[in-house]
């Protein structure tokens, strides 16, 4: 094997397609899926990669100390690309301690294995951190995000992913760990939990329940098509410079009341509905606490240095992904089941 890489957080939503494509791209690299399995994390998004010489899966905890440690003396990863973390904001205004062990302690906890293993020799090495948009705050109706916007983090959620950032630049900074850092905007795709916008709407507009915008819908977020933030990963690791930081978005704002109408005008023609009926599911509701106005990024470093762009249209993956969660009802069903927990019993502890 030419590499081992680490990727954690590979049963979730991004997670799994970076390492589907990873797995699929360098058979020559050993790839270690890392994953907790949390409600959001689900082997069944990585079923199809169960058989392939280069892949493993560890069940695990970052929050571990102990346990990474040893985990990276066993496998003597050449590089980290950390997805792990809790990623709901939602969830963060609930509870936000969990986001604290997660996102910060579990990051340091990777960061101290990182730079216990490569201590003697960092050549070739390096740890890249998969981060959010959302640590730069909140835009008004102008402006994007860049590199150097300063941090203004207003939710627990983006302030442990900012600490998480800030974490890892210092490791850089004062030990010469190798790192990259990238921040992208809203993903959207097929294989995300249920609970974010598009497909709590989509499982919502197919069963006739209520669409809850809140406040007025009015909130920008800027959508980029899973797989071209994957493929954005992939340019970064191999050929984005040490100690850098890369935007990452889809030049694609959309209010949320605006895209929430789209969708239900895609919807209404799939599923054979008069149009303008599941519009009538919308309800607006209470406001989500410290809700950011608007997130806009701009990525002409990552386009002018690495020559990255988007690849889809932004109607296209929509339909692409209304198409997925209406023909993968089952897999809908046993994430918001508890199912999956069962497939992973009878898939990994008989081994
Ligand atoms: P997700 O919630 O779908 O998946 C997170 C994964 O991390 C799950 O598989 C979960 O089991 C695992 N995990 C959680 N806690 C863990 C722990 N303590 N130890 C080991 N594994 C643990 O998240 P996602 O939407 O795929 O996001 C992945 C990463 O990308 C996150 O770091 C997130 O901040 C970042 N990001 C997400 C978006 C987005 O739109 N979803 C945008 C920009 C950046
Ligand atoms: P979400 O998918 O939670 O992503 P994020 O908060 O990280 O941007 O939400 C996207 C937008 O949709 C955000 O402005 C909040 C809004 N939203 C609703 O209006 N209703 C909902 O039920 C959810 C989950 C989100």
């Amino acid at each position: 094997m030419k590499k081992s890489i680490c990727i954690t957080g590979g049963a979730g939503f991004i997670g799994s397609h970076l390492v589907r494509l990873f797995v699929n791209k360098y058979p020559e690299y050993r790839i270690v899926n890392l994953d907790k399995l949390t409600y959001a994390g689900n082997l069944e998004n990585l079923k199809d990669l169960e058989d392939k010489p280069n892949f493993e899966f560890v069940k695990g905890d970052i929050v571990d100390g102990d346990f990474i440690i040893e985990l990276f003396k066993k496998y003597q990863f050449d590089g980290v690309i950390h997805l792990a973390a809790e990623s709901h904001v939602d969830r963060s205004i609930a509870n936000p301690n969990e986001f604290i062990y997660t996102n910060i302690v579990g990051t340091t906890n990777l960061l101290n294995a990182a730079k216990l293993i490569w201590k003697d020799n960092a050549e070739g090495k390096r740890f890249y951190h998969v981060s959010t948009d959302e640590v730069y705050g909140s835009l008004g109706e102008t402006g994007y995000f860049t590199e150097s916007t300063p941090y203004d983090p207003k939710s627990p959620y983006s302030a442990s992913k900012a600490s998480s950032d800030h974490l890892v630049r210092a490791y850089g900074h004062t030990f010469g760990l190798p790192y990259v850092i990238s921040n992208c905007s809203n993903n959207y795709g097929p294989y995300q939990f249920p609970e974010k916008l598009l497909p709590l709407f989509i499982h919502n507009i197919k069963n006739n329940k209520a669409l809850p915008v809140y406040g007025k819908g009015e909130n920008v977020r800027d959508w980029l098509w899973v797989e071209d933030h994957a493929a954005a990963i992939d340019l970064i690791y191999h050929e984005g410079r040490n100690a850098e930081t890369y935007n990452i978005g889809g030049n694609n704002e959309w209010t949320n009341i605006d895209l929430i109408r789209l969708l239900c005008k895609i919807m209404n023609k799939k599923l054979g509905r008069e149009e303008g009926s599941s519009e009538k599911l919308i309800t607006f509701v209470k406001d989500r606490a410290g809700h950011d106005l608007r997130y806009a990024i701009d990525s002409s470093k990552l386009q002018k240095e690495l020559g990255w762009m988007p690849s889809l249209q932004f109607e296209e993956g929509l339909e692409r992904t209304i198409d997925w969660y209406l023909e993968n009802e089952d897999w809908l069903k046993n994430v918001t089941s508890g199912d999956y927990l069962k497939y992973y019993e009878e898939q990994y502890e008989k081994r």
